[in-house]
């Protein structure tokens, strides 16, 4: 089989996607495919019609990759892709509609809603700690951190640096503790429990050796254990996701609460990320994730 990996883009993440592809490639000829790496461009159809591949293998994060555009892109083309499709890709690339799909299938989402930057940055709109996140970016690009106390707005987001947005979602920050959960078909594999000395789980404790800590299986009762396990099945079919996603949340463990933050659709394939690991714990090794993820391709 003839398998492109589409990496790269001109995302935020590009950096983050070039690493997952470069891993996803070297696996997929690892396991005796016949590989094409293709850095996407916005002549992405000719790129694909040149290499002529049975299988995308999509490796991008960021608007355009993990949005529904290429999806899109690849259902006109009929060329079967791994991942979620246009629709689910679209509403969990967008924090402000997934919040509401979650709402509505009894998921906790934090306290919060969209606004005008322009409004946040002037005056707190919510009781600081608080969280500002650009609607549809990752890896913690743009976001920003209230802390409690704090007696000035996040003036940064009128900085003309900061370009992810006229909209942003602002949620209360959640106290406790970071878990995520990776989903494997219509299997949640794990919950991983992450700690960083950083302020926060940013992009430097993401994908910098030793800025976070993994811990597998997260060290919290068999209870929230399942209630994370099961929460992220629910994320992953309420927005109707296909193939591998990644849900995070917050356990407050004072108030026993369980807070989705958000469905990656396009779960980073780097060596400092967590589904190889979810799926290494489960005895599934990279290789193997990798050619599960094309032969569960469609379109
Ligand atoms: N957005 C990054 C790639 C992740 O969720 O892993
Ligand atoms: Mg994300």
């Amino acid at each position: 089989k003839r398998v492109a990996v589409i990496m790269g883009g001109w995302s935020s993440e590009r950096d983050v996607s070039l690493s997952s592809g470069r891993g996803m490639a070297q696996a997929a000829r690892n396991e005796g495919y016949d590989v094409v790496e293709i850095d996407v461009t916005r002549d992405l159809s000719t790129q694909l019609n040149d290499a002529k591949p049975d299988v995308v293998l999509n490796a991008l994060h960021g608007p355009y990759g993990e949005d529904g555009c290429v999806q899109g892109l690849l259902e006109i083309l009929e060329i079967p892709y791994s991942h979620s499709g246009v629709l689910a890709s679209a509403l969990a690339m967008d924090k402000a509609k997934s919040r509401d799909v979650y709402a509505r299938v009894g998921l906790i989402v934090a306290e919060g809603g969209v606004y005008a930057k322009e409004d946040v940055a002037a005056d707190h709109v919510m009781e600081p700690p608080y969280v500002v996140k650009p609607i549809a970016e990752g890896s913690s690009f743009g976001v920003l951190i209230v802390p409690e106390g704090a007696n000035r707005p996040p003036a940064e987001l009128l900085d003309p640096k900061w370009g992810f947005g006229d909209s942003v979602l602002v949620e209360q920050f959640i106290p406790g503790r970071e878990l995520t959960v990776s989903v494997m078909g219509n299997e949640a594999l794990a919950v991983t429990e992450i700690t960083t000395l950083r302020d926060y789980y940013d992009y430097s404790a993401k994908y910098e050796a030793g800025g976070s800590k993994h811990v597998i299986p997260a060290q919290i009762s068999d209870a929230v254990t399942q209630a994370a396990l099961d929460a992220a099945l629910v994320a992953h079919d309420a927005l109707g996701c296909r193939g591998v996603s990644r849900s995070d949340f917050r356990y407050d463990d004072e108030t026993n609460r369980l807070v989705i933050l958000e469905t990656n659709t396009q779960p980073g394939m780097t060596p400092t990320s967590l589904v190889p690991e979810q799926a290494a714990h489960k005895g599934i090794s990279y290789e193997k994730l990798v050619r599960w993820m094309i032969e569960d391709a469609s379109c």
